[in-house]
C-alpha cells in the first residue's frame, strides 16, 4: 500500500512533501513557493501573457500534487482580467488535510484559502468554477495514457525528476504533448537535464535553457 508523504522543511522554512519510497520531495528543497512562483508563473504565466495576444489561458499541469501551481496561478486571476481554464493530472491523489500541515495559507492569507480548500476537495474529472476568472479539471490518469482533443496555451511539466520516472520524461510523451499545444504554446519545467532537452528538441520545440529558482542554476522552456 502506498504511504502517505512526510511533511519536509527546506531550507529556506517553507515546507514540501517528501516521498521516502522514492527518496523524492514535490518541490525544490531550497524553496517550495519560490520555485513554484519562478519556474512555472513567472517563466510561464508571465511569460506567455507577455508574448502572446489573448487574455484566455489553457493551461495543462503534470502532476497536481499539493495544488501549489494551480492555486498560485488562480492567485494571479485575481486583480487582473485574464481568464484561467485549469486542467491538472495526478495519479496519487493527496488528502487535503495533509496539504494543510504544510501551512502555505500564510502565503496567500486565510480569505483564499477557500479557493484552496475547493481546489482540493472537488471531486475528480469533473470541471468546477473556483472563481469567475477560473476553471479548474482534476483528472485522475496517468500521463502515460493520458489522450485529448483539446489544446493547451501552456504547460507546467512537474512530474518526479527524470531520474526518478524516467518514463514521463520520454520523447513520445513530449511528442503527444506538442499535438496538444497550439503554435506559440509554452511548456515549462524545472529540469534542465541534457536527455530531456534534447528529447523536446526532437519532438519539435524550440527550447530555451534558462535561469533556474534560488539555488538551482537551470531549467527549461520549450515554445511551439
Ligand atoms: C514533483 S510532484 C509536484 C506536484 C505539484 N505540482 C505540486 O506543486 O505539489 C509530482 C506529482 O506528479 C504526480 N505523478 C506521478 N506520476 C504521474 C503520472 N504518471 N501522471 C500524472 N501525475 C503523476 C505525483 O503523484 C506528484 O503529485
Amino acid at each position: 500500500m502506498f504511504a502517505l508523504p512526510t511533511v519536509f522543511t527546506n531550507t529556506d522554512g517553507s515546507k514540501t512533501l517528501f516521498r521516502e519510497d522514492i527518496d523524492e520531495t514535490y518541490h525544490s528543497r531550497h524553496g517550495a513557493i519560490a520555485e513554484s512562483l519562478h519556474v512555472f508563473i513567472k517563466e510561464g504565466l508571465h511569460y506567455f501573457l507577455a508574448n502572446q495576444e489573448g487574455k484566455n489561458i489553457r493551461i495543462l499541469e503534470i502532476g497536481f500534487g499539493t495544488g501549489l501551481n494551480a492555486m498560485l496561478s488562480y492567485l494571479e486571476t485575481v486583480s487582473t482580467t485574464i481568464k484561467i481554464e485549469y486542467h491538472s493530472l495526478e495519479t496519487i491523489p493527496l488528502p487535503y488535510s495533509l496539504v494543510q500541515d504544510l501551512q502555505y495559507a500564510t502565503h496567500w492569507g486565510n480569505n483564499e484559502e477557500q479557493q484552496f480548500a475547493t481546489m482540493h476537495q472537488c471531486n475528480w474529472n469533473e470541471n468546477i468554477q473556483v472563481s469567475e476568472q477560473f476553471s479548474l479539471k482534476k483528472i485522475k490518469q496517468s500521463m502515460l495514457n493520458f489522450e485529448s482533443n483539446e489544446l493547451y496555451n501552456l504547460i507546467y511539466f512537474d512530474a518526479f525528476g527524470p531520474d526518478k520516472q524516467a518514463e514521463l520524461w520520454q520523447l513520445e510523451i513530449f511528442v503527444k504533448l506538442y499535438y496538444m499545444m497550439p503554435i506559440g504554446g509554452v511548456f515549462v519545467t524545472y529540469s534542465s537535464k541534457g536527455d530531456v532537452r534534447r528529447a523536446l528538441q526532437t519532438a519539435g520545440f524550440k527550447v530555451e535553457k534558462i535561469a533556474g529558482p534560488p539555488r538551482k542554476r537551470h531549467m527549461l522552456r520549450a515554445i511551439k
